[in-house]
């Protein structure tokens, strides 16, 4: 059973001045804020796989702006989205200190405006959205159960990345996996790993093939269609990205 108490009070934010917009949002009565990151307007229903959402309860992990949240509930969707705690951040990838250090000061005030980013964008979309600030690692029951669970661009930053998609699946009929797209690493189910001592890159863990959801999710019970790729625009480049749909069967 769900209990509403697990839910965070709506943020009341007034200055757009203290929001990090991670999408390009079009919000009633302020326009278009252009998002420091990525622009999927227009390809909506090509990153959720064209999947009906009508009257469906959808959990979401990883709002970011809510830009998905709030395309979602338009399309008719109740939705809860799971973002992490001000304590937990993301899953930093365990550099040495010295090395991080610059790195935290600076991304806790980034998640702040984040979090304030979604916070306006509800008020403006008077959305009815919920979130659970809490640990994906460990769903609580009285989030309840969902029709449909979203992991869009989420899991190539997080350490366990499977053990998410299991949550999801305890809790969902369907799966939506979205991620970025790797041709080389199609073929065999397989992640690799993207940090290295050089490269410094302390918030992707994984680069993913399709077929490495489509095993997993075979394993849960999980049938999955045809992968779809799709492009979309970060910082005003095209990525390809792909877009997978698992059902309970
Ligand atoms: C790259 S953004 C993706 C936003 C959106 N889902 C999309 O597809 O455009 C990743 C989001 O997931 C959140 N996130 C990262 N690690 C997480 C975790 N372990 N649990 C829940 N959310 C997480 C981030 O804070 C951010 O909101």
């Amino acid at each position: 059973m769900t209990n509403e108490k697990i839910f965070a009070t709506p943020r009341k934010v007034d200055d757009v001045a203290d929001c990090y917009f991670y999408h390009t949002m079009e919000l009633p009565r302020h326009g278009v804020i252009e998002g420091r990151d990525w622009d999927l307007r227009g390809r909506v229903d090509e990153y959720l796989g064209h999947v009906d959402f009508a009257g469906q309860r959808v959990l979401e992990i990883g709002p970011a702006s809510g830009f998905l949240t709030f395309e979602m509930e338009k399309r008719g969707a109740d939705v809860s989205s799971v973002e992490v705690t001000d304590e937990h951040g993301w899953d930093f990838v365990p550099y040495p200190d010295a090395r991080l250090k610059e790195i935290f000061g600076p991304r806790g005030i980034v998640m702040q405006q984040l979090k304030n980013s979604y916070w306006f964008s509800h008020a403006a979309f008077r959305s009815k959205a919920k979130v659970y600030y809490g640990d994906a690692y460990n769903l609580p029951a009285t989030l309840g159960q969902f029709d449909i669970a979203v992991m869009g661009a989420v899991l190539l930053h997080c350490r366990d990345a499977l053990r998410i998609v299991e949550q999801c699946a305890k809790r969902a009929k369907t799966l939506i996996i979205v991620d970025k797209f790797h041709p080389d690493l199609e073929g065999a189910p397989v992640c690799r790993l993207v940090p290295t001592a050089e490269n410094l890159i302390w918030h992707t863990w994984w680069h993913f093939s399709t077929q490495f959801f489509t095993q997993f999710s075979a394993v849960m019970g999980f049938a999955t269609s045809k992968p779809t790729t799709h492009e979309q625009y970060h910082r005003g480049r095209a990525h390809t990205l792909f877009t997978l749909v698992a059902r309970r069967e």
